[in-house]
């Protein structure tokens, strides 16, 4: 599985020099699903270049990227985000990452997490979990009010569907942790929580590309992500020795 790490590893790096420089560049903005969506031109010249890198060594791959839909046939899947953290890229906020998982025969076997700005490369298989080669531990705080909780709940649908409801779990979450950020990138978010640099990371209604590798590194450095990375839902992950059941977050893991 070393190979498709390695490959995985190729196609991140091959868009860090054009993301590092169109970086702070405010690029122009264009919107998907609505206002709270944001691509540019720079993601789906990204992803373009990630499948070419793939396809080169194994063209016998399906590719799920979140711009190019789900494209050929073949042994390997690959989940594919060229920018995770769109809006703080477009900005000018340096968090966002490039995301590429790898799996076979429905099991996550490698993962790339790629910061260009920092030039931190997070990866994982089923050897382990590193950042730039150095042995990831997904340790820290016990409970709450000691934890620091990355996530973007409520989402502007939250608040359309559940309304006050919504804001007062949020309420309930900034009470009783001890930090609440809302970081932008899912991806990065699960990174962190892989490093033992933060302890939970929550969020709702994710795609198998923004989540797939993270929840690979976070598994493969000792932590705990809930559910299954490859369907479509909501993701909750945290480090080695979190009181899960103990926590306000503890009716996410019904
Ligand atoms: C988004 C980020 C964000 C999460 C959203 C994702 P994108 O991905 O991961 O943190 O809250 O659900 O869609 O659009 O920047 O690739
Ligand atoms: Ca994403
Ligand atoms: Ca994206």
């Amino acid at each position: 599985m070393t190979e498709l790490l390695d490959i995985a590893s190729e196609a991140a790096r091959a868009v860090g020099e054009p993301l590092r420089k169109a970086f702070r560049s405010r690029p122009p903005v264009d919107t998907k699903r609505d206002f709270h969506d944001p691509v540019t031109e720079h993601d789906r010249a990204a992803e373009e270049t990630i499948r070419e890198v793939i396809l080169s060594h194994r063209p016998d791959s399906v590719i799920v990227g979140e711009e190019g839909g789900t494209t050929g046939s073949g042994e390997v899947t690959w989940y594919v985000d060229p920018i995770d953290g769109t809006a703080n890229f477009a900005a000018g906020i340096p968090f966002f990452c490039v995301s590429i998982a790898a799996a076979v025969d429905g099991e996550l076997v490698a993962g790339v997490v790629y910061d260009p700005v920092r030039e931190d490369e997070f990866t994982a298989s089923t050897e382990g979990a590193w950042c730039n080669a150095t042995p990831l531990r997904s340790r820290g705080a016990a409970r709450d009010r000691e934890a620091m909780l990355l996530s973007s709940y409520p989402t502007p649908r939250d608040l359309e569907q559940h309304g006050q409801a919504a804001l007062e779990r949020y309420a309930g979450l900034i009470t009783s942790f001890a930090a609440v950020r809302r970081l932008g990138s899912a991806a990065l978010k699960l990174a962190h929580v892989a490093g033992g640099w933060a302890d939970v990371a929550y969020g709702r209604l994710s795609h198998p590309w923004d989540v797939a590798a993270g929840a690979l590194l976070v598994r493969q450095a000792g932590g705990v992500y809930l559910g299954d990375p490859l369907v479509p839902g909501d993701y909750l992950a945290h480090v080695n020795g979190f009181d899960l059941a103990g926590s306000a977050l503890a009716d996410a893991s019904r």
